[in-house]
């Protein structure tokens, strides 16, 4: 009997209230760095975000967001034996986020680790999880992108501390002897690592090196742009299936124009892409799966439907997943 993985439910966090752009510049003059709404909307299309309170961690906000995918399962944290978090804000060097959530969710015994892929987190975690049960290592997981990366942001660097924000999204994945996700495929290239970082350590108690995050904007953007038009080909022809019969783009929320100049290429109509970067800003591993949650809730997605997911970030990473839902 075949075997593959299906996503059954969906759920997401956001931290506290929104942080609109106006706001955000009020509190970065205050400590002399210069931006404005009109650039953050113009080169990114980021109009709000949200930041965790200190305290609140990625785990937190990954437990939340399971709970309400379990929830939409109409399952029982007691019946996941996997639990995959894509994270690079972890709360702790170890235990890994996963085994807190796992903890959290009080769903002891199943197998839990975190992935390190940074914005390609999510989809790193998915085709794992999916492998994971089509092997039958794994019957049901939880699989989920949580981050505060206001931790790691350089507050000083307005070109980067205006594009990112928490969250954390989760959906679950159960056995079914019909395919839900169709097809992935992962890839990195770690010569290019140096585009976006956060190269700090931790090292006899203190953080060694530079923790923040630091990033080459427009390298990272002509990467992007490329490697998800040759991913989303790529992963279309394991499928066996062209990108006109994908009925919606989950494209990484980086920024608006990274999802319209990938969506043109791939001759995707903006209106069957997804957007969140607006209302999330880059919420990195969480942000795929925040969107779909959104668009799973608000009704866009329907039953049945082909929608392809894509992630591309630090690494340098990118992958893709087609999933019918
Ligand atoms: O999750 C995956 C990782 N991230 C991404 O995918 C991000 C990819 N890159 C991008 O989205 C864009 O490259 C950015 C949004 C980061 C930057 O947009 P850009 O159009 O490439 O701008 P730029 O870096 O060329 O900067 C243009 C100008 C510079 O001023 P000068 O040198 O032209 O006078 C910057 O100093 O904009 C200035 N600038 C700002 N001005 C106001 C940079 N940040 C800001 C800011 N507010 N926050």
């Amino acid at each position: 009997m075949n075997r593959f993985s299906r996503i059954v439910g969906t759920g997401s966090a956001l931290p506290g209230e929104p942080v609109s752009n106006e706001e955000l510049v009020i509190r970065l003059a205050r400590i002399g760095v210069e931006t404005s709404d009109d650039w953050i909307v113009t080169r990114t299309g980021i109009r709000q975000r949200y930041f965790a309170a200190p305290g609140v961690t990625s785990s937190q906000l990954g437990a939340e967001a399971a709970r309400k995918a379990l929830a939409a399962a109409g399952m029982e944290a007691s019946e996941i034996d996997l639990i995959v978090v894509a994270t690079s804000t972890p709360d702790h060097v170890f235990p890994s986020t996963a085994c807190l959530v796992q903890k959290e969710l009080d769903a002891p015994g199943g197998a839990a680790f975190d992935v390190s892929a940074v914005c390609s987190g999510f989809v790193y975690a998915l085709a794992t999880a999916d492998a994971m049960i089509r092997t039958g290592i794994a019957n049901r997981a939880l699989v989920i992108g949580a981050e505060v990366f206001s931790r790691i942001l350089d507050w000083n660097d307005r070109s980067t501390c205006v594009l990112f924000g928490d969250g954390a999204g989760a959906v679950v994945l159960s056995a079914d002897t019909r395919p839900g996700v169709m097809a992935a495929r992962l890839h990195a290239d770690g010569r290019q690592g140096n585009v976006l970082c956060a190269t700090g350590s931790i090292s006899g108690g203190e953080v060694i090196g530079h923790p923040f995050l630091t990033m080459n904007g427009q390298a990272v953007f002509k990467l992007a742009v490329s490697v998800l038009d040759a991913v989303a080909r790529e992963t279309m022809a394991v499928a066996g299936m062209s990108l006109d019969q994908v009925d919606w783009l989950i494209p990484h929320q980086a920024n608006v124009r990274i999802l319209e100049a990938s969506a043109r290429r791939m001759g995707i109509a903006s209106e069957r892409v997804v957007v969140t970067v607006d209302q999330h800003a880059n919420t990195s591993a969480a942000s795929v799966p925040l969107a779909l949650d959104r668009a799973t809730r608000d009704g866009r997605i329907k039953p049945g439907q082909h929608v392809l997911l894509e992630g591309v970030g630090g690494g340098f990473t990118w992958g893709a997943a087609l999933i019918q839902v």
